[in-house]
């Protein structure tokens, strides 16, 4: 039963920041279903979120199915979503507006316009937020997946989504199991929170707190000669985007004598991979176009 905001003092304020203060993402759950009540209430709770313009653009499709979840693990590109109670698609939905729209004689194109879009991928932010933070509160563990993106035609096709509608973001809820891994460190305030204005940094200050956050993070080169060229190949093209050719040179010979990457090299130069971020950001609009949501920098519908 919901309680009345005045039954909430401010004891009971603070005990829930120190508990969303533990919230962190889980990719590791146990078979415990989560009950219905509950998901409903955390989803309603999600559904209160502010939304730009009061036009809440969007659908959130509740997979609970196995067979279903199997497929968005395998689009998603990782496993533990086959394991969550439930997965929670967040469709950005310029369907529903536009019949809307149409059936009370007004013009449409939000689905056409950048600002627009990304108001709406933002409300799905707030609301999918608020979901996280209302299932932390009940001892639910979630996991936001962003790697749905770029997946319109098969997630469209799974979970039949109309034109106008792309599902850009998925939420993976259930109950935690025995997560041993350390919790991913948060850069410190006094280098994302500013009083009045934005500083002037000494670059020392800002290079200590990310060298904080991601201290340790080293990654090995393979052993393997054959992998450690394959990765040193992907490593060029990503320096390519953004470093001269000799500059390129210079950062792999270091990197080969070091026989490691930092986290920076790892995650721009191989897990997302510069060049590929290009190439991808090309399809990710295709993608979007074909379901008729303009993210990019065209207006015309790409057939
Ligand atoms: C928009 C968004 C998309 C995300 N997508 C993924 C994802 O596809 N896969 C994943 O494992 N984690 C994903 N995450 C979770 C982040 O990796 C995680 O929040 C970050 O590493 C910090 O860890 P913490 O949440 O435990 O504090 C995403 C988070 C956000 C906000």
């Amino acid at each position: 039963m919901q309680k009345e905001p005045s039954e909430f003092t401010m004891q009971n304020a603070y005990s829930a920041y120190a508990k969303l203060r533990t919230r962190r993402s889980c990719r590791s759950f146990t078979d415990k279903p989560i009950d219905d009540a509950l998901l409903q209430e955390i989803i309603l709770t999600g559904l209160s979120a502010p939304t730009g313009g009061n036009l809440q653009p969007f659908s959130l499709i509740v997979v609970k199915d196995a067979a279903k979840k199997a497929v968005l693990a395998e689009v998603c590109g990782q496993g533990f979503i086959a394991k969550a109670a439930a997965n929670l698609v967040f469709v950005m939905d310029w369907h529903k507006l536009s019949a809307y729209t149409r059936a009370k004689k007004a013009p449409f194109v939000a689905n056409r316009v950048l600002n627009h879009n990304i108001i709406a991928y933002a409300d799905i932010i707030c609301a999918a937020q608020l979901i996280e933070a209302a299932a932390t509160m009940a001892g639910i563990g979630v996991c936001m997946v962003g790697n749905i993106m770029g997946s319109g035609e098969r997630v469209g096709n799974l979970l039949k989504l109309p034109e106008n509608t792309y599902p850009i973001l998925m939420l993976s809820l259930g109950y935690p199991a025995n997560i041993t891994d350390k919790r991913a460190p948060k850069l410190p305030a006094d280098v994302i929170v500013f009083e009045e204005e934005y500083p002037v940094f000494d670059e020392e200050t800002l290079l200590a707190a990310y060298d904080k956050k991601y201290s340790g993070m080293i990654a090995p080169l393979p052993q393997d000669d054959a992998k450690r060229e394959e990765m040193l190949a992907a490593l060029r093209e990503s320096y390519l985007t953004t470093y001269t050719a000799e500059e390129t040179d210079m950062i792999l010979s270091e990197i080969e004598a070091a026989g490691a990457m930092n986290e920076m090299q790892r995650r721009f130069g191989i897990h997302y991979g510069a060049a590929g971020m290009l190439k991808k950001q090309e399809a990710f609009f295709s993608d979007m176009a074909r379901r008729n949501i303009i993210f990019g920098p065209t207006a015309e519908r790409k057939e």
